[in-house]
């Protein structure tokens, strides 16, 4: 693995699933982390998994409770952060939430703000308050969109929207950042095996379960692992995971006719058994 040793590297969403895992092998690597979330107890149990991997006890593990849909939170807490702790070498947007995934017409407008304030504006919040201070390291901003983002998905009118509108702010972003001789990444994984599934299955109709259920799941230990790597080579697209990345391909020859295609007829079929279900 690349060594990361001096480096300072902030990671939102750090104290569950990707984040957290990435946070595990940025310490491996000889970082200095810190983690943002909101809930305090699970950031001190996740710095404490992050502590230990470290690879040497000179290596500094932060936490930090903020909340990046919040901008004004985030100004205030990103300028005490870049006192204490230094600017950020690398900045890992993976705080993010998708608790309404559910038919268009059950989505609220305030349920529609909160997922894009979170996963939208949270990514926009935080890079706006830290991009002046990582211009001088040449610094390194990774942001987690979706293969959601990739892909229009049944019930992730919210959440599907949020992902896809990360890869345009990414897009635009990259070409600000790479005359500055900064780096951007942007990942979409397929489905991971974290928390935030959990709060998806409460509401996400069948159809779009058996559509996920195509692109497969894997592992948050994975899925960091690739970024990671993706992050060392200073790769701007990461699509972890082969089977994401052929469907990926497959999309774009086929000019999206190709998924929607199997998509729709996935859709078709996983309405006949809820059919026969109720019958
Ligand atoms: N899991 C998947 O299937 C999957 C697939 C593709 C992409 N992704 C993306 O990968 C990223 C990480 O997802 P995950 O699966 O690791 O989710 P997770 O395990 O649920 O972790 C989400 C993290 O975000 C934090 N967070 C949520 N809202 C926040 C807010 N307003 N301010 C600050 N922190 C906030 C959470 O902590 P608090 O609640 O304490 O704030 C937590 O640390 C997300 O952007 C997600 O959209 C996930």
């Amino acid at each position: 693995m690349k060594s990361f040793a001096g480096k300072m590297v902030y990671i939102t969403g750090g104290s569950s699933g990707i984040g957290l895992e990435m946070g595990k092998l940025f310490s491996a690597g000889g970082a200095d982390v810190l983690l943002l979330a909101r809930n305090r107890d699970k950031l001190q149990e996740a710095a404490r998994a992050v502590e230990n991997s470290r690879l040497s006890p000179g290596q500094k593990i932060g936490t930090l409770s903020v909340d990046v849909a919040d901008h004004v939170d985030v100004d205030r807490k990103m300028t005490a952060a870049l006192e204490r702790h230094g600017a950020p070498d690398i900045l890992v947007n993976s705080a993010g939430i998708n608790k309404y995934a559910d038919h268009f017409e059950n989505i609220t407008h305030a349920m529609f703000d909160e997922v894009i304030k979170t996963n939208l504006y949270g990514t926009r919040n935080m890079i706006s308050a830290l991009l002046a201070a990582m211009k001088p390291r040449k610094g390194h901003i990774v942001i987690l969109s979706s293969a959601a983002g990739l892909f229009g998905m049944f019930g992730y009118t919210s959440y599907g929207t949020s992902k896809a509108a990360l890869l345009g702010f990414a897009d635009s972003l990259r070409y600000e950042l790479r005359p500055l001789g900064m780096k951007l990444t942007v990942v979409c994984p397929p489905e991971v095996d974290t928390p935030m599934n959990l709060d998806e299955a409460r509401t996400l109709p069948a159809e779009g379960r058996a559509m996920k259920n195509l692109a497969g799941i894997m592992s948050p230990e994975y899925a960091a692992a690739a970024i990671v790597k993706a992050v060392a080579k200073g790769q701007y697209l990461c699509i972890p995971g082969p089977l994401t990345r052929f469907l990926y391909l497959m999309h774009r020859l086929s000019n999206g006719r190709l998924t929607r295609a199997t998509s729709d007829a996935t859709v078709w079929l996983a309405r006949r058994k809820i059919g026969r279900t109720r019958s």
